[in-house]
């Protein structure tokens, strides 16, 4: 079977520096908020340009404590899309906000004019997302939060080393999230995620939220949560930062295959490339009216492909209350009914390539 990612063959081809960096913790005794964390923090935000970077338990609670961070709560509503996977909403709600969504565009991401339709007088935050590796459309954003004195929130839990008219996703707004989940272009083995920011008061506040609201060991400010990054997992992630950049430039080389070998094939239809974003193609996701059909095929053939998402979140049944309706946003909804991913991973080989595209090409649409 021929995967859509590979997360066990990128860590199989740096494992020896991987093995060496675990003994390196076993042998130090310290596994919580260590140096490898701090090291790990370092790099990133030096990489990005921000002030502050956090390391945090995962991508989800990085969308909680930032929310929190900025006093987000009970009565505040925060504009996002029902385009993405389902922590970007969940978030909001666990601390206590509403989600309120805007469409998307042919890009996957946000439509800035749809979110401006959005704001009122609770809207205190717009929650952009990277989706599949591509930046939103932050300029447009970043203008309409500052006419509302709105904070951006970027969630680019999918887009390490993506960037926006030369700067780096992350980079982009007020504060932004990461994921390091095993699948992630930046991945450990296990759960992991991040916060930038350049607001020194911000990282503060998120340094004691992650550490059961205290600042001073056993004195604490607020009722806080235990999401740390461990140590383990930080100096994993500093290997694997170290081949990053030549990882994603190998999705993109794989993305140009498929643009090339793929774009004449009358039932597919290719994700836009925009010109002034560096993609880093998570996730590679064509449309077709021929989705189920076209899965099957390629499954049969020994080739596993992934819908995300099938259920938009507005539609999801824990949202009812929200009194969303089916036909509320419709080009998420038609990609939730016609997009699928295909595989797409650094250790690819030109020969499964090869296969996934004439797996493609070979498909014969029948009638229905
Ligand atoms: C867009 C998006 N937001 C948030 C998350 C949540 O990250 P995590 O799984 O690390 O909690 C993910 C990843 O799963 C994601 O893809």
């Amino acid at each position: 079977m021929i995967p859509i990612t590979d997360p066990k063959g990128q860590f199989t081809l740096i494992q020896e520096k991987i093995m060496s960096q675990i003994n390196d913790v076993l042998l130090s005794g310290n596994y919580i908020l260590g140096h490898h964390v701090t090291e790990f923090e370092n790099q990133i935000a030096k990489r990005l340009g921000v002030s502050d970077a956090i390391a945090v338990a995962n991508g989800t609670d990085a969308l909680v404590l930032v929310l929190r961070a900025y006093n987000i709560g009970k009565g505040d509503e925060v504009i996002t899309t029902p385009f993405s996977f389902f922590a970007t909403a969940e978030a909001i709600t666990r601390v206590g906000a509403t989600p309120v969504f805007a469409d998307i565009d042919e890009t996957f991401n946000l439509d800035p004019e749809k979110v401006r339709g959005k704001i009122t007088s609770a809207t205190k935050a717009i929650l952009p997302v990277h989706l599949f590796g591509l930046p939103a459309d932050m300029d447009q954003i970043n203008t309409i939060a500052s006419e509302h004195q709105l904070i951006v929130i970027e969630d680019a839990c999918q887009a390490f080393g993506a960037k926006y008219k030369g700067k780096e996703a992350g980079s982009l707004g007020d504060a932004a999230c990461f994921s390091f989940f095993p699948t992630k272009n930046l991945s450990t083995m296990g759960d992991g995620g991040l916060i930038t920011t350049s607001d020194k008061n911000i990282a503060e506040r998120i340094r004691t939220l992650r550490s059961h609201g205290s600042s001073k060991k056993y004195f604490h400010q607020e009722i806080g949560y235990n999401s740390r990054l461990d140590e383990l997992h930080a100096a994993i992630l500093l290997v694997c930062l170290k081949y990053i950049d030549s990882w994603n430039e190998k999705r993109r080389l794989l993305a140009q295959r498929y643009y090339k070998d793929l774009d004449a094939v009358p039932f597919l239809k290719l994700p836009p490339i925009i010109n002034h974003s560096t993609h880093v193609y998570h996730l590679f996701s064509i449309q077709s009216d021929h989705r189920r059909d076209l899965i099957h095929h390629l499954k049969q053939l020994g080739i596993q492909t992934g819908i995300y998402y099938p259920c938009c979140i507005h539609l999801q049944e824990v949202y009812k209350n929200l009194g969303y309706q089916k036909g509320d946003f419709p080009v998420a909804e038609k990609m939730s009914q016609s997009l699928f991913s295909i595989p797409l991973f650094p250790t690819m080989t030109s020969g499964e390539q090869s296969q996934v595209i004439s797996a493609l090409r070979g498909f014969e649409v029948t009638g229905s």
